[in-house]
């Protein structure tokens, strides 16, 4: 027998060893109940994931426009999480043409920045907005993130998309409530321009889309067919407070109606006789004396009525013998259609060529276009108008002539950027020329139309964190927030500036900023503006760093509006940029 077979296995290591066992059999049902558990668990819970997803899909539109944004994102938006935009004037470009307090505005920049700007400067402010965007016509008109987006361009349509959401969702805030946005555009964009705008405008407030005849010759370089029109989209930010759209009649309409009378225009139209159903049979007494009878579509009783107060007279030529009545002018305007014909692009070549002595800018619209597009929504003479997609400034231009026509006072914002200097040699050129006077192609002096113009650039004020702005950087924007005030509050000439504060006045009002942390200069400050307010008997705005104030606390100012900054323009910004 070996020693080993002799080996005695002690009780208790008998019974360590079985518990082990048994619980290491345990631990091994317990995993693999665990794993099943799990799997099982891990199932259900995909399943609901997917229910859910389902349910989200069911819920989620069924129709409407899908494109490609995450892709690439535009770096000008990316941007503003750290950048806040603000503006800069240049003030050489200023362009004083008329005795007025008021100015109109170029802002030179990508119309994003700008649009963020005007997020806070103009929110609910605007009248009337036209644009003309890129048409995204694969032919060098549409840059993205620095690159032009070509026909090949697979992605093309979502990288305009992008590019127009982004802004037309700030432009929607810059409306009155009765405003209205007129889009140009054509084929290539048209479809998903109108499934964008109803998604941000609501297709209830959809207006119209105008036709628009772009050229009057056949085009031999046209493919299948000979494409001569384009379109406007129309809009309303609230299309139930949206008045009618009206045109004044034409010069050929309102020659016809040569004649005027106490109750306004009309012309001599031939009384309409026998009609079938008519059962007004009377005889009528002509200058000779004879009598003729007839079936006439007037009672007995009116028709003398009328031939009494003359209008109805009777021509009696030798045999010949007429009924004339007045056929009346109601209205001089008509409501207005949904084919414009009149203003195409040879016009709008002919405008710029007009002022430059040269084709200066590829794809302008005609000023009577724009003209026209004011005029029909039958808004006052005072409207703001803004346009952010410039180009060689016609919607300014536009402005200027109406105001020069009836004597109004609408005021313009005009934003490009200034790809191949269009900005400064072209938008900026245009204006100065036809508020100030020019030299035409033809060699002839054209007088100027009037209206001022303030120059601006965007700018940046650089942060960390657009959550949490430091102490540092409010007093950075603060400070440099100044223009933004002073078209905020459409007041820009600059009374004085001190380095704790600045002071902007026009003929009755005063809008001040004071962009110190340390309130010691205060008081100073508020006694000028008290003294400046005696001279002009207006409102007092005083914008003051993190404004702990109340009215009491400046006694010296009469009538006076305190408001605080920089913080409504951080929550503006991070609004729109959700942060
Ligand atoms: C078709 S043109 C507008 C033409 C204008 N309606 C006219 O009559 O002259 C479009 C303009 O938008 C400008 N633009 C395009 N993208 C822009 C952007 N991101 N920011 C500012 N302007 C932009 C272009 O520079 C171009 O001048």
């Amino acid at each position: 027998m070996s020693q080993q077979q002799s080996l005695e296995i002690p009780e208790e290591v008998k019974e360590q060893y079985f518990q082990i066992k048994s619980s290491t059999v345990q631990d091994m049902k317990d995993l693999l109940w665990s794993m099943k558990w799990n799997k099982e668990k891990d199932l259900q819970a995909r399943i609901r994931e997917l229910e859910e997803e389902l349910q989200h899909l069911r819920n989620s539109k069924k129709y409407g426009l899908v494109w490609d944004s995450e892709r690439e994102p535009e770096q000008v938006v990316m941007d503003c999480q750290t950048k806040l935009p603000i503006l800069e004037e240049v003030k050489e470009r200023k362009i004083i043409s008329d005795d007025s307090w008021d100015s109109n505005l170029l802002i030179e920049g990508d119309n994003y920045h700008a649009l963020q700007v005007l997020s806070y400067t103009h929110k609910e402010a605007i009248d009337v907005i036209y644009i003309d965007p890129p048409y995204n016509t694969g032919n060098k008109d549409f840059i993205y993130n620095d690159k032009i987006v070509d026909s090949e361009d697979t992605y093309r349509h979502s990288k305009w998309l992008n590019f127009m959401e982004k802004r037309l969702r700030l432009a929607y805030d810059l409306l009155k409530e009765d405003g209205v946005i007129f889009i140009s555009i054509d084929d290539n964009e048209q479809a998903q321009l109108k499934l964008l705008c109803d998604e941000i405008f609501g297709e209830n407030n959809f207006i119209a889309n105008i036709c628009r005849k772009t050229r009057s010759g056949w085009w031999a370089m046209s493919k299948h067919i000979a494409t001569n029109h384009d379109y406007v989209l129309i809009y309303g930010r609230d299309k139930f407070l949206v008045q009618d759209f009206f045109t004044p009649y034409d010069e050929k309409y309102l020659k016809r109606y040569k004649e005027i009378d106490e109750n306004w225009r009309y012309f001599w139209d031939t009384f309409i006789r026998r009609r079938i159903w008519n059962n007004n049979v009377y005889k009528i007494k002509l200058p000779s004396g004879k009598e003729v009878s007839d079936k006439w579509n007037l009672r007995e009783e009116k028709f003398y009525e009328m031939l009494k107060v003359w209008d109805i007279r009777i021509i009696e030529n030798w045999e010949n013998w007429s009924v004339q009545f007045k056929q009346r002018m109601w209205d001089s305007w008509k409501k207005s259609w949904s084919i414009i014909n009149d203003f195409n692009n040879t016009q709008a070549t002919e405008d710029i060529r007009d002022i430059f002595n040269d084709r200066a800018f590829d794809y302008p619209k005609p000023i009577n276009l724009i003209k026209y597009l004011l005029q029909v929504t039958c808004k006052w003479n005072n409207i703001k108008v803004l346009d952010f997609t410039a180009g060689s400034g016609t919607t300014g231009h536009a402005v200027l002539d109406l105001n020069k026509e009836d004597g109004g006072k609408r005021k313009f914002i005009l934003c490009t950027n200034n790809e191949n200097n269009i900005c400064e040699e072209v938008t900026y050129e245009r204006v100065k020329r036809v508020s100030q006077g020019y030299t035409n192609a033809k060699g002839k002096e054209i007088e100027g139309l009037g209206g001022n113009l303030r120059y601006y650039k965007t700018a940046f004020v650089k942060v960390e964190n657009l959550q949490e702005v430091t102490d540092e950087k409010k007093l950075e924007l603060t400070y440099n927030a100044w223009e933004l005030l002073a078209i905020k509050e459409w007041i820009y000439n600059e009374r004085l500036k001190t380095e704790y504060g600045q002071v902007f006045e026009n003929m009755h009002d005063i809008v001040a900023v004071y962009f110190k942390e340390s309130t010691r200069d205060l008081a100073p400050m508020a006694e000028e503006l008290g003294k400046i307010q005696a001279e002009k008997w207006g409102k007092v705005i005083l914008y003051i760093y993190g404004n702990p104030y109340g009215l009491e606390a400046f006694p010296m100012i009469a009538n006076l509006e305190l408001k605080d900054i920089p913080d409504p323009i951080l929550k503006v910004y991070r609004e729109i940029n959700k942060v």
